[in-house]
């Protein structure tokens, strides 16, 4: 197979945490190579990862990019613009970004919104990755809801935002293979801010009930 089609299945998931591993193995079921992306190749935590997602390898930030169509960046907030620049902007050039993160601040009791309402992380890393296809999903949800989202009463949909329409139709087709109801299309990657804030409720329903499986559905959308 040539280095180009082995790179049109092959996914890098940057972060080698809850979500991370999350995703990457749903990305594995669908028959994706997944290289985790981490800032130590030889770590336990990365040991667990691959573990946990058989077949997978690991490698840097920039060689896990460079060798694959699609990204997600599966880090914190407080490491996404050191990750990004480590990841090379070059490296995910033309490429599908999957973000799923939150720009939350830790530092209360309960987690808060880092960024004002004129802002979101989605937009920070469609400017820091000028020349790459950003799409915000899959920040809506628990980690263990990513992929499979079944719940007893019923299944959900997961939403998403971005600029470029050939990178959501992508990302709709992974939304229906993992399993949701309806991939949801928001609009820009400005609207990223909308999804940020639905997060945050979800964290807010998360706290006031001590319940965490929650997710979201739009009934009664256009068919
Ligand atoms: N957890 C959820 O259920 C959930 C749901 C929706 C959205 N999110 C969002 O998804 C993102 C990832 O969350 P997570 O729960 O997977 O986090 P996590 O379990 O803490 O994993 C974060 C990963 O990023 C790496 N990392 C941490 N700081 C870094 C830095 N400064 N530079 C480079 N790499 C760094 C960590 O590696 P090491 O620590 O090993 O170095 C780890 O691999 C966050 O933005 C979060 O808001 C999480």
């Amino acid at each position: 197979m040539s280095t180009a089609s082995q790179a049109g299945k092959t996914v890098a998931i940057l972060g080698n945490g809850t979500v991370g591993v999350a995703l990457a193995k749903g990305f594995a079921e669908l028959g994706y190579r997944v290289i985790f992306g981490t800032r130590e190749v030889e770590g336990a935590k990365t040991r667990a990862a691959l573990e946990a997602v058989p077949g997978a390898r690991a490698a840097s930030f920039a060689e896990a990019s460079a060798a694959a169509s699609i990204a997600v960046l599966a880090v914190p907030w407080s490491g996404m613009e050191a990750v990004i620049f480590t990841a090379g902007p070059d490296n995910l050039a033309g490429k599908l970004v999957i973000d799923p993160s939150n720009p939350l601040d830790f530092s209360g009791e309960v987690p808060t919104m880092a960024l004002g309402a004129n802002d979101s992380a989605g937009e920070l890393v469609q400017r820091l990755l000028p020349r790459s296809h950003v799409v915000k999903a899959f920040n809506i949800v628990t980690a263990a809801h990513m992929v499979h989202p079944r719940l007893p009463d019923g299944t959900p949909d997961m939403l998403m935002a971005g600029n470029d329409a050939a990178a959501k139709a992508r990302v709709a087709e992974l939304i229906r293979d993992f399993g949701w109801r309806a991939p949801i299309d928001v609009g820009g990657i400005v609207e990223s801010r909308l999804l940020e804030g639905l997060a945050m409720l979800w964290v807010i329903y998360g706290f006031r009930n001590d319940h965490w499986t929650h997710a979201f559905s739009l009934l009664g959308q256009k068919r």
